[in-house]
């Protein structure tokens, strides 16, 4: 038995975000953020679809809470709308926009429900985009300005933050690749992006270092890259997607210094500083924490088109895949662990995202929606978990993306995580068989998942 189940003290928990979630965006006196701005330009997202409504959360939080405690969740991870807080980014504070937060914390804890809050999951004030957004190294001290307010607010009742979600998806979908807000696509602007969200990041850590109680971390996302084969150009390849994707955030925050890939494939899009050792050894600021977010793997190969990465994907037609495209590979969540701890020490691991995007009906029929392809996806990820742990990786809690079935960025409403199904048009909540399950994986600390 003892086997089977998780470390003592391991906490289960389920993600979302604020945008994805709330709707109401404009409430009680926000601000427009960049997300409301880019899902309200033409073609930007699916089918037109906009966060204005999204799962209504910002008004049904209480019935939301109700529901997470009926799962038996133990730790809630939410992000905070930087632009509810400071419509203009800075400067004035918006009251009601913190009280909405001490609700949802308070609610959270009379449910016996830890609070685990991102600082930044991607909806930046629109008024600070109109100033360069990340683009302006002004932006570390705006951050922090943020963050302090918002740890003097809750940091009495909150014991888990994090800084960044995904600073990857920051930099490459919103300034590379332009598929995220603010729709950039830029070579030359993508490493001062990168720059200046690992600027922000330590200054927030130190910011909490000097009056913080709890426990602070990063959350990046992880997408591992095998070779697709022994070939010289396929294995420097692999070393390039790595670093690009993998080690661009964690070798600053841990070692003190960029991956020399980076400067190689950037060529003259890599800024000039004038200290570059002392620069990247300013990122490094102790955290307590690490969150990894993973949801599949990438078989690479060289592909000279792709620039300025050449990475090229070798799709695994053997393998079930998600309706995002993305392989289903459980192996990986077991390697990455391993890898990090290798790489960067035993800093203490928590999954703050995994899940899958599969098939549900827009609208439920019965009082359960059966998802045979999510249940297998969080049964077999999460024995990857376990074996980690088995290998001696310091992994101390898993948060299922989603709680909900929410507005999934640029694909809108198209595609569901949920482990409760969400009705867009009546907001009706009905839970997966995939939330039964992970009810029960919760109930007996991973029992559930048997053996394997
Ligand atoms: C993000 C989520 C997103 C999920 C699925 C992660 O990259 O943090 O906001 O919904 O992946 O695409």
């Amino acid at each position: 038995m003892s086997e089977l189940v998780f470390p003592e003290g391991f906490l289960w928990g389920a993600a979302t975000s604020a945008y994805q979630v709330e709707g109401s965006p404009l409430a009680d006196g926000a601000g427009v953020s960049n997300w409301h701005r880019f899902s309200h330009t033409p073609r930007m997202t699916h089918n037109g679809d906009t966060g204005d409504i999204a799962c209504d959360h910002y008004r049904r939080w209480e019935q939301d809470l109700d529901l997470m405690a009926g799962l038996g969740l133990q730790s809630y991870r939410f992000s905070i709308s930087w632009s509810r807080i400071f419509p203009d980014g800075t400067g004035r504070i918006n009251q009601p926009g913190l009280d909405f937060y001490q609700r949802l914390v308070d609610g959270l804890l009379a449910r016996g429900i830890t609070p685990n809050a991102t600082l930044y999951h991607w909806d930046l004030p629109a008024a600070l985009d109109d100033r360069g957004g990340w683009l302006n190294p002004d932006v570390a001290h705006w951050f922090t300005e943020y963050a302090t307010t918002v740890f003097r607010a809750l940091d009495d009742r909150v014991p888990m933050w994090s800084t960044l979600n995904e600073p990857w998806v920051v930099m490459h979908a919103g300034y590379m690749a332009g598929e995220h807000a603010p729709g950039h696509r830029s070579t030359w602007e993508a490493p001062r992006v990168s720059h200046n969200l690992l600027r922000a990041h330590a200054s927030a850590v130190r910011a909490y270092r000097a009056e913080g109680r709890g426990r602070i971390g990063l959350v990046v996302n992880l997408e591992p890259k095998y070779a697709a084969s022994g070939r010289p150009e396929d294995v420097a390849a692999q070393a390039r997607a790595e670093a690009y994707m993998n080690r661009q955030y964690l070798d600053p925050v841990f070692l003190g210094r960029y991956p020399d890939e980076l400067r190689d494939l950037l060529g003259e899009a890599w800024p000039a500083h004038a200290d570059e050792e002392a620069e990247a050894e300013s990122l490094r600021e102790p955290i307590d924490w690490l969150g990894i977010n993973y949801y599949t793997r990438a078989v690479t190969r060289d592909e000279p088109g792709d620039l300025p990465v050449r990475e090229g994907r070798v799709r695994q037609e053997r393998h079930t895949h998600t309706e995002m495209g993305w392989e289903v590979y459980p192996p990986a969540l077991t390697d990455v662990l391993v890898w990090v701890r290798d790489r960067y020490g035993d800093v203490p691991l928590y999954i703050t995202e995994n899940g899958a995007a599969f098939y549900d009906p827009p609208v439920a029929e019965e009082d359960v929606v059966e998802d045979p392809l999510r249940v297998a996806y969080y049964r077999d990820h999460l024995r990857a978990v376990r074996e980690a742990i088995r290998r001696g990786v310091d992994v101390r809690g898993y948060y299922a993306w989603s709680l909900l079935d929410n507005f999934e960025w640029s694909a809108g409403y198209a595609k569901r995580f949920g482990l409760v199904h969400v009705d867009h048009q009546t907001q009706r909540r009905t839970p997966k068989r995939s939330a039964r399950f992970y009810a029960d994986v919760i109930r007996g600390n991973g029992a559930a998942l048997g053996p394997g």
